[in-house]
């Protein structure tokens, strides 16, 4: 999004762990404080500890990382000719309970540190050096269930408008979803823009122009302004568009709409954002159409963190994570279970993702009981606000698995929530409930109650979001008339019956596929995060990508029910793979992909192919073994067993008897290279790197059965951001210089600096040869 606020805002803050009196007034002396930049996430460099206590504890849901206590971030900036503009402080996320002083002088701040605010600080700056100076404090009671990280998480801006100027979230884009339905020829785009000013005799034009995605202006419209003796004022427009081309996940077709202000000529405020056009039904019994097409939610739920960067939002991490998502056939996220930062939604919007936008997840228990009373009202509202121009949030959740539920309480908390997203907005809200498991005493109960149950709650939610528990979507569905979405579930099994703690191995997809009224589902969770672990883990293990974003061999299972590219791919059950103490029913059978298995020597091996083709072919050291074909098989997982041999393992994927695809397994040699294959071999200041680690024999194959410790060293203006492996039991940490790998593969991260200077990434390990790798800088 494209406004105008001051460049590189989240450059040079200095940074305190701990409290300091008066570290809000100008004078203070900050000097020994550290230099950071933005995003910055403390908690993730800190050490581990178990903690004394078993169970769900803080320390077990942060992930065992040293979580408590307040922290202070500083930083001087200029700004000159002030005269009659007006200066706002924004702040993406600050986790959490902020407090905002500008020169000393309080001004701000926010409890709930998923929220984005907007501080106008215009009485508080003076022409040339200001300071700001914010406090936020993370050990007044215990955080989410999950790994939060605290600190500045996301940028900050600082932002000069003049009179008159367009108000933060201040702009709406709309369109007609039943002229869409109707009619494809045209849409007509409604832009209402809410524009303030100080000076409230002004009068002016506004301007808006829709742009494609080559920024060339197709259509335009100028009207005039008057504010009339008003401060506030609100103008729509309508522009019509020919043909437009329909935004949906798999044709992500961007617009942009620019909106400037003119006062005699001259532009005053000027604001640029993108904004998709397409019609989303969902409805009773017959599921989702998007523009016209039916789709199902191929969907995962994420939370926030990224493994080395913690809760700092860097969109380049998150664009590699979402485009292996895509990879598999993901089309969905759910941001479990708080407001994402904005540039995530960006991203969904860019590459193509329908996104259930969640606000909370439990509302009257947990970390946000203490403010919910104050908060939700504001939270919620300037949730909904500054993301509902993104195509990609198709739907507002509300809560999740939140407490008492079926009491009269928590139905009419629900339907307050519901009333502030509904006075703004006219997508769809849903709830993630989990009527199976709570109350407990109906587990086990007969199927009717659970549905009497369930239709109570779902009276005010439009589309009735469920966690876990598909084999009652169908009861559902007969007994309340409310399309369903699955808003979480197992990656493999189902739950039997009424109680959600007994599974089979029917896949949770395999009802939404019986379901018309189904539209979709959600896996818990498509990503390793930090927290909700049990020691020695360090997260929980039970996704799809392991926390570098590395597909597991689950993820090709996902793949073979999500994606129409061909593929094939085969994995052993390994009952020698490392625990990852992720609690049972979300896990996957224990899966390996490599022919290095010392303990299958002479014995028969189970083996799972996943593909999308029709059949599989499978030879072993040239033999052929034969043929089976995917739909003979539960899930559509060909099981063959056979006796191990090491040497070399091809399956093919045919359709209609015509190889298309093939993959390959040998064993490995020694481990011998370390490869650094980066994502970027350019990048420009201030840019992040992945660099994926892979531990190869002599002839390129991946060595997965020993672990390395890989130290790095780094030259140029750049730093270690820090290093990961798929293993969340190691205690090396996520910031340090070095990290065991894990089934032959790690993650580092660099982060270059603002000069245009060659980086260079060296690699060690005892028994390996060192590896160098140069990036450009520019
Ligand atoms: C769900 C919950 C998630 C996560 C998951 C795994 O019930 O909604 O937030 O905790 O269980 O334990």
């Amino acid at each position: 999004m494209k406004t105008n606020s001051l460049p590189d805002f989240g450059i040079n803050w200095k940074f305190l762990l701990g409290d300091e009196k008066n570290a809000q007034f100008v004078n203070f002396n900050d000097h020994s404080w550290k230099n950071v930049n933005l995003p910055h996430d403390w908690i993730i460099s800190q050490s581990y500890s178990r903690g004394p206590l078993e169970g769900w504890t803080p320390q077990n849901m942060q992930g065992f990382f040293a979580w408590e206590g307040v922290c202070w971030y500083r930083k001087e900036f200029e700004i000159n000719d002030l005269h009659e503009k007006t200066v706002y402080i924004y702040f993406n996320a600050a986790y959490r309970n902020s407090a905002v002083y500008i020169n000393g002088k309080k001004a701000g701040g926010r409890a709930y540190g998923y929220s984005s605010f907007q501080i106008d600080i215009t009485e508080f700056v003076i022409d040339g050096k200001n300071l700001i100076a914010v406090r936020l404090d993370n050990g007044c009671e215990p955080p989410d269930r999950w790994y939060s990280g605290s600190g500045l998480i996301g940028n900050v801006s600082l932002k000069i408008v003049p009179q008159p100027h367009i108000k933060t979230w201040g702009v709406q884009i709309t369109f007609s979803n039943e002229q869409l339905m109707i009619n494809n020829k045209f849409a007509d785009v409604n832009i209402s823009t809410e524009i303030f000013s100080k000076n409230k005799t002004v009068k002016g034009f506004i301007c808006i122009k829709i742009l494609d995605k080559e920024k060339k202006c197709i259509v335009k419209c100028e009207t005039p302004f008057d504010f009339k003796g008003k401060d506030e004022i609100k103008t729509t427009q309508t522009l019509r568009l020919d043909k437009p081309l329909l935004w949906s996940a798999e044709t992500p077709n961007l617009y942009y709409a620019e909106i400037s202000l003119t006062i005699d000529g001259k532009e005053a405020d000027s604001y640029e954002l993108p904004f998709g056009i397409r019609s989303v039904d969902i409805a009773y019994k017959k599921g989702m159409t998007v523009n016209g097409e039916k789709i199902k939610l191929k969907g995962v739920c994420l939370h926030h963190d990224s493994g080395i960067t913690g809760a700092a939002f860097y969109s380049e991490v998150w664009r590699r994570r979402l485009l292996v998502l895509k990879s598999i056939g993901c089309n969905a996220i759910r941001t479990s279970h708080n407001p994402a930062q904005s540039g995530f939604l960006d991203l969904c919007d860019e590459l193509g993702f329908y996104v259930i936008d969640e606000c909370f997840d439990k509302w009257k228990s947990g970390y946000y009981a203490s403010h919910f009373d104050t908060d939700a009202q504001p939270d919620l509202t300037d949730f909904v606000l500054r993301d509902r121009n993104h195509p990609c949030v198709i739907m507002w959740s509300i809560g999740n698995e939140v407490e008492e539920q079926g009491t009269d309480g928590m139905i009419d908390i629900q339907k307050k929530l519901i009333d502030i997203v509904k006075r703004l907005d006219s997508r769809p809200v849903t709830c993630a409930l989990s009527p199976h498991a709570n109350p407990r005493s109906l587990v086990n109960a007969p199927v009717y109650e659970l549905v009497k149950l369930t239709e109570k709650l779902a009276k005010d939610v439009d589309v009735l979001g469920l966690n876990y528990h598909e084999p009652l979507y169908q009861a559902y569905t007969d007994g309340i008339e409310k399309p369903i979405v699955g808003t979480e579930c197992y990656e493999y099994y189902s739950s039997v019956g009424t109680n959600f703690e007994d599974v089979c191995d029917k896949n949770p997809w395999q009802f939404v596929l019986e379901n018309e009224n189904v539209i979709g589902q959600f896996i818990w969770a498509g990503i390793d995060y930090l927290g909700e672990s049990s020691w020695p883990a360090k997260g929980w293990a039970g996704s799809i990508l392991d926390i570098c974003g590395f597909m597991k061999p689950n993820a090709y299972f996902r793949k073979s029910i999500w994606s129409s590219e061909p593929f094939v791919y085969i994995a052993f059950y390994d009952q020698s793979k490392k625990n990852d103490y992720t609690r049972g029913r979300w896990s996957f059978p224990p899966l390996t992909s490599h022919l290095n298995h010392e303990n299958l020597h002479r014995r028969n091996a189970k083996t799972f192919i996943f593909t999308n083709c029709e059949e599989a072919e499978l030879f072993i050291n040239e033999k052929r073994l034969g043929k089976r074909k995917r739909n003979d098989f539960n899930n559509g997982i060909i099981e063959w067993n056979f006796e191990y041999n090491s040497g070399k393992i091809e399956v093919k994927g045919l359709n209609k008897g015509k190889e298309i695809c093939n993959y390959i397994l040998q064993t490995a040699d020694g481990a011998k290279i370390i490869n650094l294959i980066p994502d970027k071999t350019k990048l420009k200041p201030f840019e992040v790197a992945h660099i994926e680690i892979n531990i190869t024999d002599k002839n390129g194959i991946l060595c997965q059965t020993e672990e390395y410790l890989i130290e790095f060293s780094l030259k140029g203006d750049a730093i270690l951001l820090g290093a990961c492996s798929s293993d969340l039991n190691q205690n090396t940490g996520f910031t340090a210089n070095k990290i065991i790998t894990s089934e032959g593969k790690a993650l580092a991260m660099i982060k270059a600096g603002s000069s245009f200077a060659n980086i260079e990434l060296c690699a060690y390990s005892e028994k390996l040869e060192n590896a160098k790798l140069i990036i450009h800088v520019n």
